[in-house]
């Protein structure tokens, strides 16, 4: 059944000039960019979308790399896209994740991993309406 998930193409990703090849993975694969949109998080919004994260001692460094320029807020469409999106990303740690997953192929960081993607349908819906509202 088709889900939405959101998925941001993080700072380093973008500095990196990897934001044309993350995208076309995720088209390759056959998923729908709904919405796309290059924004530059805030505190407040760092807050709100790593809510769950905020007590925890990587919080910091994440909030100032997460804050630290550009990135892609993309809405992605597909059959079970939320679990495919993850594991197309791969684990959390490039150093660790699988080879032919994104980070696996190229993020060498635990915290610099190039992608963010929703990790449930509950998590997806918060993550859309504070991402993209109007949606
Ligand atoms: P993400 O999927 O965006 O969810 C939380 C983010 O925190 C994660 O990707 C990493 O960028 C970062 N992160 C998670 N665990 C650690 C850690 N142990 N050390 C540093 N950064 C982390």
């Amino acid at each position: 059944n088709t889900e939405r998930s959101l998925v941001l193409v993080k700072p380093d990703a973008v500095r990196r000039g990897l934001l044309g090849e993350i995208l076309s993975r995720f088209e390759r694969k056959g998923l729908v960019i709904e919405a796309l949109e290059l924004r530059t998080m805030d505190a407040e919004l760092a807050d709100r979308h790593y809510a769950e994260h905020v007590d925890k001692a990587f919080y910091p460094p994440l909030k100032a790399f997460m804050t630290s320029g550009p990135l892609a807020a993309v809405v992605l469409s597909g059959d079970q896209v939320i679990d495919v999106v993850r594991a197309m990303i791969g684990a959390t740690d490039g150093r660790k994740a699988a080879a032919g997953t994104i980070r696996g192929d190229l993020a060498l960081s635990n915290r610099e991993n190039l992608v963010h993607a929703s990790d449930s349908p509950d998590s997806a819906k918060r993550e859309l309406a504070l991402w993209f509202p109007n949606l």
